[in-house]
């Protein structure tokens, strides 16, 4: 099974890796690995505690960092809402768009996700999108100047209400569509479109991978962040290799805060 990890490195040939090297790659849900040193970067455990290299300071916080900056073209002022806001890739760019001067609101599957955005993470408006009835008033009252930025986790019903309603020249991020991917029929669509024309509105999807040169520069930033306090970051832990499967089941479900890990030995 593919997946991102963090390991140690306990013996090495290649000489850019030492033993004791702390490395990240698509290493695989397994204990241990054999590898011939392409594809692993190194993870510099001052940034912060090496999860964090799956996490804020890894390939979620960096898809936060380009969907929002780069893709949704975001300004100081502008409104921002996204979907999926308590998840690994949404908690930081609630925090990121908050750090560009936005307002954001942000949408998530239960109270206690919406207490830590609206507390914790500073949101200026949170709705629980499994108890809101209406999309559509939910947004109109926590985005009364309309949505100029919607960075999309989900797709499904919510993505609907964004799309209707978008401000003038707003930019509809698609980051994600988790409420589709064990879909067993496509739905029919585009829908909504229309209301791209009236707002000039404009709609585009990304990869992480596209800014890969400039990792670097993003997560030197990012870390600043993350140690002046200004960007927090939450973990919902597992222990154990047998149990990455319930792990990965739960986060399909929600059952996660922040970035789902897998512990699978002692930091
Ligand atoms: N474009 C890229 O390069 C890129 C890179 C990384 C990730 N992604 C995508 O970004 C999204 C977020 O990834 P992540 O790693 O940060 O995951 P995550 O948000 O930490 O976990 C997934 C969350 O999705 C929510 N969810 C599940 N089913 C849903 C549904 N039907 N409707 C609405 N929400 C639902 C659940 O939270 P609730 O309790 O709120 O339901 C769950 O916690 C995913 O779609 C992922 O595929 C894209």
């Amino acid at each position: 099974m593919t997946g991102g990890a963090v390991g140690r490195v306990v013996q090495s040939r290649n000489k850019r890796y030492r033993e004791g090297d702390f490395v990240h790659g698509v290493l695989g849900w397994q204990e241990w690995v054999v590898s011939d040193g392409r594809g692993l970067h190194k993870v510099d455990p001052k940034l912060g505690p090496i999860s964090t290299a799956l996490g804020v300071l890894g390939m979620p916080g960096l898809t936060a960092y380009f969907g929002l900056f780069e893709v949704g073209e975001i300004k100081a002022g502008e409104t921002v809402f996204i979907t999926g806001a308590a998840g690994a890739v949404g908690s930081i760019a609630g925090q990121l768009a908050r750090i560009a001067g936005c307002r954001v609101t942000g949408s998530a599957g239960s109270a206690e996700k919406i207490r830590w955005m609206r507390g914790e993470l500073g949101f200026d408006a949170a709705f629980d999108y499994k108890t809101t009835l209406d999309y559509r008033a939910a947004l109109s009252e926590a985005c009364p100047r309309g949505v100029d930025c919607f960075f999309d986790n989900t797709g499904g019903p919510q993505s609907d209400a964004a799309i209707l309603s978008l401000a003038h020249r707003g930019r509809v991020v698609i980051c994600g569509q988790i409420a589709h991917y064990n879909a067993e029929k496509l739905e029919t669509g585009p829908r909504l479109l229309f209301n791209l024309i009236i707002r000039r509105a404009r709609i585009e999807g990304f990869l992480v991978l596209d800014y890969a040169d400039r990792f670097a520069q993003a997560l030197a930033r990012m870390a600043e962040w993350v140690k002046d306090g200004r960007l927090k970051y939450r973990e919902t832990v597992v222990d154990g290799i047998e149990n990455a499967p319930a792990a990965f089941i739960g986060m399909m479900r929600g059952e996660n805060i922040g970035k789902q890990l897998v512990r699978i030995a002692p930091e």
